[in-house]
C-alpha cells in the first residue's frame, strides 16, 4: 500500500533540517536548541528532537508538535498550505485536487505567481517593458539581479493583467482580492492596479509571491510607488523584503542590514553583501522583529534617522532595543541611499563606520544643540533621557548616564534624578518583552513530573496501583507508560504529542538526570502529593454538596455524601501519616 503524502514527507524530511531553514539551531546533547521563534525570550528554551522528529518550547509559549505544526506556525498557514510547502521540499507529489475544493489562499497564490510571470514576460518582450529594463540597467541593476528578484513590467493599459488572468480561468473578483485589480466606483468595471510600472514581486519565506510593489520609471507620476493592499497573503508591515534570499547569509554572518527600499536591498545584495532586507519604507514592527530574531540578534540600520521627536523610525529602533537586539546605525552620506553607495563600491567601508546607538544618538543630538547654553542642555536631555530610560540593560544604561552627565557638564546624580521622573509611557516594547509565563496548575506540574520520572526510571511504574490512575487528569498517558513498562514505542496517535513532549522534556530538563539515586523516592513523594491534592479537591467539593443537600432537606443524599466524605477523609489521614 502506498503511504500517505504526510508519511512520505515525514520519511523524506528531517525535522532538524526543516527547522534549521528558519531558525538558528545549536546542538544540545542528542537534541537541538534555539531561542523560541514563537515568543519573545532571551534564553533558548525551544528544543528539537531528531529521534522523535518533534519539537517543543519549554518556555512561556509551551508550543510543540511535529514538522507540520512547525511549518504551520512559523509560516502562519493552515495545514493544507504546510502540506504543500513541505511536499515541495520533499519532492512528494500531491494528488491534483478538484479545483473547486482549493482554498482561497491557494487561489491567491496561483494568481500571484501567474501575475509575476506575466510581468516578467512583459519586461522581456514588450517594447515599453524593454524601456523599463533599460532604466534598471542604467541605474546599475544587473541582468542577473532582474532574474533573481523576478523584476517585471506591468503594461500601461487598463486590463492587461486582468484579461490575461481571466483567460486562465480566474474571476475578476478573485483578481481584485489578490490585490491586482480594483473595481471602479463609477462603472463597476475592474481595472489593473499596476499600470506602466516596474514591478518588484514580494516573496514570503518560502519564496512564493505574495504581493507587489510597482515603481514609476519615467518620473512623470507623482506616486513613486503603488503597492499591493493588504490581502489574505500580504501585509506590508509583516514582510521583510528579501528575507527569503538573505536568510542564510544573515545566519552565516550573524547580522542583518536593514534598508528601506527594494532598490537598496537589491543593489546592496548584488554588490556582494547578501545579508540585507528592506522594510519597504515602513517602520519596523514587532512582527518583523520577531521574524528577524530567528536569524540573528544583531541588526544594522541604514535608514534616514530623525531622532528628535517621536518618529516612526525611532520607535522601531526602541522596539528592537527592547526586544534585545544589538543595533548599529549606518549613517548615509548626505543625499545618498544604500543603493547609490553600493553602486559606488563604498558599501563595506560605510558599514565599518556604523555607530552604536549610544554614539549615534549622542553625536546626533550634541551636534544639533548647544550644550553650553541652558536651553541647549534642556533640549539635549529632553531627547536623550527617555531614550536612556528605555535601555533595558542596567550596566549599559549606566554608561549612557555617565556620558550624558559629562557631555552636559552636570553631576551624574542630577541626571539620575531626572531619569527617575520620567515615566515609561505606553511602552509597547517593554510590555511585550515581559510576556507572562503560561502558568500550569500545581496538579499539572505534578502529573508531568511523575511521567518524567517514569521515563527516567521505568521501575517507578511499580509504585502506581491501578486505582491510582484515578488521580491523574491525564490518565491515558500514565496508563500507556505503565502498560509499556515505561519504554516508549508504538505511541498511539492520540497520545503522540504529549508523549513526544514528555520524552523531550525528560532529555532536556536540567537536573533531572543527575538525581538517579532518589528518583524513586521523589516519585513516591510526587504521587503522594498528587493524591493529596486530588483528595483535598474532592473533600472541598463534597462538603459543598453536603451543605447544598442539607439546605434542600435531602437528608438521604446528605447521608451518602457524608459517607463518601468520611472515606476520603480517612485516606487523607493515611496520606498525612505516610508523610512522616
Ligand atoms: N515606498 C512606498 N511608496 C512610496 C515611496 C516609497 O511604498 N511612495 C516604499 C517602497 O517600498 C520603497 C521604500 O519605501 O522601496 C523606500 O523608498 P525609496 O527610497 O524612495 O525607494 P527606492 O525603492 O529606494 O527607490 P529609488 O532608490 O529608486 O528611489
Ligand atoms: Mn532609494
Amino acid at each position: 500500500m502506498l503511504s500517505s503524502p504526510v508519511d512520505q514527507i515525514k520519511d523524506r524530511l528531517d525535522i532538524v533540517e526543516v527547522v534549521r531553514g528558519y531558525i538558528k539551531l545549536q546542538k544540545a546533547g542528542v537534541n537541538y536548541r534555539a531561542v523560541c521563534p514563537f515568543h519573545s525570550e532571551k534564553k533558548p528554551s525551544f528544543f528539537v528532537s531528531p529521534t522523535r522528529q518533534s519539537w517543543h518550547c519549554f518556555g512561556a509559549c509551551g508550543e510543540g508538535g511535529d514538522i507540520f505544526k512547525f511549518v504551520m506556525k512559523i509560516e502562519g498557514v493552515d495545514f493544507k498550505e504546510a502540506l504543500r510547502i513541505l511536499a515541495q521540499k520533499a519532492g512528494v507529489e500531491l494528488r491534483k485536487e478538484d479545483p473547486k475544493l482549493k482554498t482561497e489562499r491557494e487561489h491567491l497564490h496561483e494568481i500571484s505567481e501567474l501575475a509575476c510571470s506575466f510581468f516578467e514576460t512583459q519586461m522581456e518582450q514588450s517594447s515599453a517593458g524593454k524601456e523599463a529594463k533599460d532604466y534598471l540597467l542604467k541605474r546599475g541593476i544587473k541582468e542577473e539581479s532582474i532574474k533573481k528578484w523576478r523584476i517585471g513590467y506591468s503594461p500601461n493599459i487598463w486590463q492587461g493583467l486582468s484579461d490575461f488572468l481571466v483567460s486562465r480561468g480566474y474571476k475578476r473578483e478573485e483578481i481584485a482580492r489578490a490585490g491586482l485589480a480594483l473595481k471602479s466606483a463609477k462603472t463597476g468595471k475592474y481595472y489593473d492596479r499596476f499600470r506602466g510600472r516596474i514591478i518588484f514581486p514580494v516573496f514570503d519565506l518560502s519564496s512564493q509571491v505574495i504581493g507587489f510593489g510597482g515603481r514609476v520609471f519615467k518620473e512623470d507620476d507623482p506616486a513613486k510607488y503603488v503597492n499591493s493592499p493588504a490581502t489574505l497573503l500580504y501585509n506590508k508591515s509583516r514582510v521583510l523584503y528579501g528575507l527569503n534570499k538573505a536568510g542564510m547569509d544573515i545566519r552565516k554572518k550573524n547580522r542583518c542590514v536593514l534598508v528601506e527600499g527594494y532598490m537598496d536591498a537589491i543593489m546592496v545584495g548584488q554588490a556582494g553583501f547578501e545579508n540585507v532586507v528592506a522594510t519597504s519604507g515602513t517602520a519596523l514592527t514587532p512582527y518583523q522583529l520577531r521574524i528577524l530574531k530567528r536569524y540573528t540578534d544583531n541588526i544594522l540600520t541604514a535608514f534616514d534617522m530623525d531622532i528628535a521627536g517621536d518618529s516612526a523610525t525611532k520607535r522601531g529602533i526602541d522596539l528592537a532595543q527592547a526586544e534585545g537586539f544589538n543595533i548599529k546605525i549606518i549613517t548615509m552620506p548626505e543625499g545618498k541611499d544604500p543603493a547609490d553607495v553600493a553602486l559606488e563600491g563604498n558599501w563595506a567601508g560605510l558599514v565599518e563606520k556604523a555607530k552604536s546607538i549610544h554614539d549615534f544618538y549622542f553625536d546626533n543630538v550634541f551636534s544639533k544643540h548647544d550644550k553650553k547654553s541652558l536651553e541647549g542642555k534642556k533640549d539635549i536631555s529632553k531627547i536623550l533621557l527617555p531614550i536612556i530610560k528605555r535601555v533595558p540593560n542596567k550596566i549599559e544604561q549606566n554608561v549612557w548616564i555617565k556620558s550624558l552627565a559629562s557631555g552636559l557638564e552636570v553631576r551624574e546624580e542630577d541626571v539620575i534624578e531626572e531619569l527617575v521622573k520620567i515615566k515609561p509611557e505606553n511602552d509597547i516594547a517593554v510590555e511585550q518583552a515581559g510576556e507572562k509565563l503560561a502558568k500550569k496548575t500545581r496538579k499539572e506540574l505534578l502529573e508531568e513530573r511523575l511521567a518524567l520520572l517514569i521515563l527516567q526510571e521505568p521501575k517507578n511504574i511499580n509504585f502506581v496501583k491501578q486505582e491510582d490512575l484515578d488521580f491523574f487528569s491525564n490518565k491515558e498517558v500514565v496508563n500507556y507508560l505503565c502498560n509499556n513498562k515505561g519504554i516508549v514505542s508504538n505511541v498511539p496517535e492520540n497520545l503522540a504529542d504529549r508523549v513526544n513532549y514528555l520524552c523531550l522534556k525528560a532529555e532536556v530538563e536540567p537536573g533531572l538526570s543527575f538525581k538517579e539515586i532518589d528518583v524513586q523516592q521523589e516519585f513516591k513523594e510526587c504521587l503522594r502529593q498528587l493524591k493529596t491534592l486530588f483528595i483535598r479537591d474532592k473533600l472541598d467539593c463534597l462538603s459543598k454538596e453536603i451543605k447544598k443537600a442539607e439546605q434542600e432537606n435531602d437528608l438521604r443524599k446528605a447521608q451518602q455524601l457524608v459517607e463518601q466524605f468520611n472515606q476520603y477523609s480517612r485516606s487523607w489521614t493515611d496520606l498525612e501519616i505516610s508523610e512522616i
